[in-house]
């Protein structure tokens, strides 16, 4: 980890310390009652349509919409606000994320199939993954988006009313990007979100300090009941890697950021060889293992989502009495304000990889576990309703056909600009969407070396590539490392214009241990002290597995193995020399990893376990050669598959 990464962290260590003493959560005071002026859309069914009436508009990265202070307090204003309604109301913060899981309970009228009560509306481990979130996000941004133009109201008439309520009309909900690197004395995890309980908020009634809407939620009123185990039926507050596993308990974020400053760039491979060589949706859609399936497709968007709930949760060995946060578990994840930032990021994925991918869509499987209204076993495909999301008066829900163009919903992404979705993009835009992933997801990648590389002369033979085009690439990624380094190893990396990547394919059932867990992947032994675990310089890799508390969630998970990926090249490169390792070919490479690969497992309880001891973990060694793109308009090529060996 970087020193300023460091220094950030201490700062957030002492802010949320600081915090903690006063716990206090207060919402805007308005000089009104504001859920008396809060107009809702009443009746039944609630039509899911998106923001806005038809325009489409940019999600933005947050730390972008940041700049922009008229939205970003319309933004904070309007979390807090549903955050702080009623929670009986079904567009209340509540009311909204219990969809996903806990509280097991109708919504919209829309009721369970029968034996399906105990569980959530999600969809996990399926082909619907992506697609269920898509107007679940919408939704919610719909519901954002209509308190958002009630608040630019309540300025006062003329200039300031007129300001607000044009910085409101093209409001959108912002994603957090988790994959690429941090501004520049920054952690990944946003100091807006993690740095501190409390804010600033210039509102319509002057600058007030309330709680932070993107810090936690606290539940309105809590309701022990409804969450039904322990701890989540003790804490009145979403927690982020807890203090303790009592009433008193308080998130450290500053754990959370190490989490995410320490995985960067494992979540940025994993991204960038998602984006370059899955093709097939049934594969990149979910974890769910194929054991039919090709050896390089042990990755999905929903294992790298699963890994980021885990490390946004915590828990693990840090903390005296060991328990995850909400974010780790599923039932309980989307009460915690960073779910919706992330589950942002994972649609912008889903629509960029649909981009990349246009051919390739939802075919009919298997469910392989049950959610509220879906039996497990039943086929579902690309007409299955979404529930409980309606598209229309006439009882319609909403389908993955119906939202494989997201902008009928009312929002696109900056990437997605040039590449109109649903129809075949122009070569252009495809050129200008594949430069933004090499240059935001490709900067640990050997090809970027490459392309350094060659700036250098180091590389010379082998490409037509322009120096000038490098160059800009270059430019703009001069925060990403320490070039230096590389230079007289390259030769040892690269032959030609091509390199080998290798991975560790993962597979382990779901609910094996007491609940959600982590696995560990290190170059030589892992350090005595779990709590050193994910800041320790071998470290090569967390893949969280993201589960519940047992298995009676009734999503009857107990039979699923699921499968994810740690890649292993940065690591190796990194221990080219000093370590004994003089090439990627297999003659080296292959003894090297059977020497000093290790697996350590800590579950967000922090026990400790031997992957040797859980029967359902396999972890299998594969590699493929990789082709560097000849311009910075092209991503890698991928060549077969090649099976190793198997390691525990
Ligand atoms: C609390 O939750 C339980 C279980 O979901 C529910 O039956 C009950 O109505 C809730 N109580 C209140 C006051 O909302
Ligand atoms: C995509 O993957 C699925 C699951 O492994 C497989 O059944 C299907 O044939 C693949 N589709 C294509 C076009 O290769
Ligand atoms: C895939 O990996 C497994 C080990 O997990 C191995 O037994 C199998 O032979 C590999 N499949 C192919 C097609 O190489
Ligand atoms: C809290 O955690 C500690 C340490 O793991 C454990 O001994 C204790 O039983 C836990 N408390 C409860 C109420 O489960
Ligand atoms: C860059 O790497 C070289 C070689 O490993 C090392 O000597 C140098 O100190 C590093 N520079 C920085 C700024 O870390």
């Amino acid at each position: 980890m970087s020193l300023h990464r460091l220094s950030l962290l201490v700062l957030v260590v002492v802010v949320s310390l600081a915090h903690s003493v006063l716990a206090q959560y207060t919402p805007y005071d308005y000089r009104f009652d504001v859920n008396q002026k809060v107009k809702r859309q009443v009746g039944q069914p609630f039509i899911v349509r998106g923001a806005g009436s038809g325009a489409v508009q940019l999600r933005q990265e947050i730390r972008q919409l940041q700049q922009d202070t008229d939205q970003w307090t319309l933004y904070i204003l309007g979390l807090s606000l549903l955050q702080f309604t009623d929670q009986t109301s079904p567009t209340s913060w509540y009311g909204l994320t219990g969809i996903h899981g806990i509280p097991h309970k109708t919504w919209g009228g829309v009721g369970p199939t029968p034996g399906n009560e105990n569980t959530g509306y999600c969809t996990h481990s399926s082909v619907l993954f992506p697609t269920w979130h898509r107007p679940y996000l919408a939704l919610y941004e719909q519901v954002l988006y209509q308190v958002v133009q009630q608040i630019a109201t309540w300025w006062p008439e003329g200039a300031p009313r007129q300001r607000y309520q044009a910085a409101a009309a093209n409001f959108r909900i912002p994603y957090w990007d988790w994959a690429a690197s941090p501004p520049s004395g920054q952690s990944v995890l946003p100091l807006s979100v993690g740095g501190s309980q409390y804010v600033e908020a210039d509102g319509p009634n002057g600058v007030q300090t309330i709680s932070n809407p993107l810090f936690a939620y606290t539940f309105q009123p809590f309701n022990a009941t409804a969450m039904v185990q322990y701890p989540w039926n003790i804490w009145e507050s979403t927690v982020r890697s807890p203090t303790t596993n009592g009433t008193d308990a308080a998130s450290n974020n500053a754990l959370v950021a190490v989490n995410f400053d320490q995985n960067v760039d494992s979540l940025a491979q994993r991204l960038y060889i998602i984006f370059s060589n899955y093709n097939n949706y049934s594969t990149f859609s979910n974890n769910a293992w194929i054991p039919a399936a090709n050896n390089g497709t042990y990755d999905s968007l929903e294992a790298l989502h699963d890994t980021v709930h885990n490390l946004a949760g915590g828990g693990g060995q840090n903390q005296p009495n060991p328990q995850g946060g909400h974010m780790s578990y599923i039932p309980y994840s989307a009460f915690d304000p960073i779910f919706f930032l992330h589950h942002t990021m994972v649609d912008r994925i889903f629509a960029i990889w649909q981009a990349l991918h246009p051919e390739s869509w939802v075919m009919p499987e298997e469910a392989t576990l049950a959610s509220y209204t879906t039996t497990k076993g039943q086929t579902q495909d690309s007409t299955t309703p979404l529930t409980p999301f309606f598209a229309g008066v006439d009882g319609t829900f909403w389908t993955s056909d119906m939202v494989r163009d997201h902008t009928r919903l009312g929002y696109t992404y900056a990437e997605l600009v040039g590449v109109p979705a649903g129809t075949s993009a122009s070569q252009q835009g495809l050129s200008t969407l594949k430069r933004t992933i090499n240059r935001l997801y490709g900067g640990s990648s050997p090809v970027n070396m490459f392309f350094q590389g060659l700036v250098r002369g180091v590389q010379g033979k082998g490409s037509k590539r322009g120096e000038d085009k490098a160059a800009s690439l270059v430019e703009s990624r001069e925060d990403t490392g320490n070039t230096s380094a590389l230079e007289p190893r390259s030769g040892a990396i690269f032959v030609g214009n091509q390199y080998r990547e290798w991975i560790a394919n993962i597979r382990v059932k779901q609910q094996a241990l007491d609940g959600p867990f982590s696995i560990h992947l290190f170059m030589g032994k892992a350090p005595a002290d779990p709590r050193n675990w994910q800041s320790a310089p071998n470290h090569v890799g967390t893949m969280g597995v993201f589960a519940s508390d047992d298995d009676d969630s009734g999503m009857d998970m107990g039979h699923l193995t699921i499968s994810g990926t740690i890649p292993l090249t940065s690591s190796l490169i990194r221990n080219m020399g000093a370590g004994g390792l003089s090439s990627l070919e297999p003659r080296d490479a292959e003894n090297y990893l059977k020497r000093n690969l290790r697996a350590q497992i800590v579950t967000a309880k922090g026990r400790i376990f031997d992957p040797k001891g859980i029967d359902s973990f396999g972890m299998h060694i594969v590699s493929s050669v990789v082709r560097v793109p000849s311009t910075e308009d092209e991503l890698p090529a991928w060549g077969p598959v090649v099976s190793h060996f198997d390691l525990k």
